[in-house]
């Protein structure tokens, strides 16, 4: 059988090419599942999970909890707000107390960029990274070219443009390796604040002109502000931020094409997207989140095959 060319999924940095085909094939097969009646295989019913979640989150953690669910594995969930944490307990002595309930799987969103590859290296269990920090957010990015290559065919050859806040995204920077990994061109637009300073050293142009930027692309996929993770003022006001970069159904009607909207989510409503866009059939939104287990069950169980049982 095919296996994956990583032993944990910690970033798209660490696959290739094959990786993301064989994921992809994996999904077809478990998207189909999970349109069945009965959306449950018996796949992984001697594998236990664990879903450790140091950060806030609603799709990503209902979204790996249901993929894990329909694989049959058995799951414990964990969230930082509830736990000893709190108390002063360290990321592995947390994380190892869990394994010893013998735990196979940890899927882990955390704060601190290099948090699994830092939990790889000291724990005896498979590491999926659900997010750390503003790095990567690898299973985010795997299911945003799912939702290319349904709609559209294939990403190799298209042009997506990400729109927003590059600077503190973990979706931007796993898209980007994603996406040019299968042969796609990327620019990103958003506020010069917002841009990396060196984003060109990955092989991404800027454009700060939203209406060119939407002129050149197939497929914008646009991000929230992420105030969370901002000290400091980046911008004026909301207000202008929505004037500039803001996505609204008369930019995408002067287009002249239709062009695929996408977000991760969650969406601020008339901040980044408005609703007339973000409810349209242009909008790939929902369908992002139906793909989003697919793909998740695809790389749980890849990576389950390397499990010696
Ligand atoms: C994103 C995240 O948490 O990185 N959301 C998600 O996982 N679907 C993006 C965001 O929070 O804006």
């Amino acid at each position: 059988m095919d296996q994956l060319s990583v032993e944990h999924l910690l970033g798209i940095k660490y696959l290739n090419a094959n990786d993301i085909d064989l994921i992809f094939k994996t999904a077809d097969h478990f998207k189909e599942v999970i349109n069945r009646p009965i959306k449950k295989v018996p796949s992984l019913r001697d594998i236990t999970i664990a879903n450790l979640f140091f950060e806030n989150s609603t799709r990503t953690k209902l979204s790996f909890e249901l993929a894990e669910k329909r694989l049959s594995a058995d799951i414990i969930n964990f969230s930082a707000g509830q736990s000893s944490v709190k108390k002063g307990e360290t990321l592995i002595d947390t994380v190892n107390n869990i394994l010893s309930m013998k735990v196979d799987i940890v899927v882990m969103r955390h704060g601190n960029v290099g948090a699994g590859v830092f939990l790889s290296k000291h724990v005896n269990a498979k590491i999926i990274n659900a997010g750390d920090g503003t790095h990567e957010h690898p299973t985010q990015a795997l299911l945003d070219s799912y939702s290319i290559r349904e709609k559209l065919g294939s990403v190799k050859g298209k042009k997506i443009v990400i729109v927003g806040d590059i600077l503190h995204s973990r979706v931007a920077l796993s898209n980007i390796f994603a996406l040019q990994l299968q042969g796609a061109q990327v620019k990103v637009c958003g506020p010069t604040t917002l841009i990396p300073k060196h984003i060109a050293s990955l092989g991404v142009e800027v454009e700060t002109n939203l209406k060119k930027a939407l002129e050149w692309c197939d497929v914008a996929n646009v991000l929230r502000v992420q105030h969370e993770r901002m000290d400091i003022k980046y911008f004026p006001s909301t207000r202008e931020y929505t004037q500039l970069f803001g996505i609204n159904k008369e930019i995408l009607d002067n287009l002249g094409k239709k062009i695929v909207v996408m977000h991760p989510g969650p969406i601020n409503r008339g901040v980044e997207i408005t609703s007339d866009v973000a409810d349209s059939d242009q909008s790939i939104i929902l369908n992002q989140v139906e793909n989003g287990v697919a793909v998740r069950m695809a790389v749980i169980y890849l990576l389950a095959q390397q499990i010696k049982r």
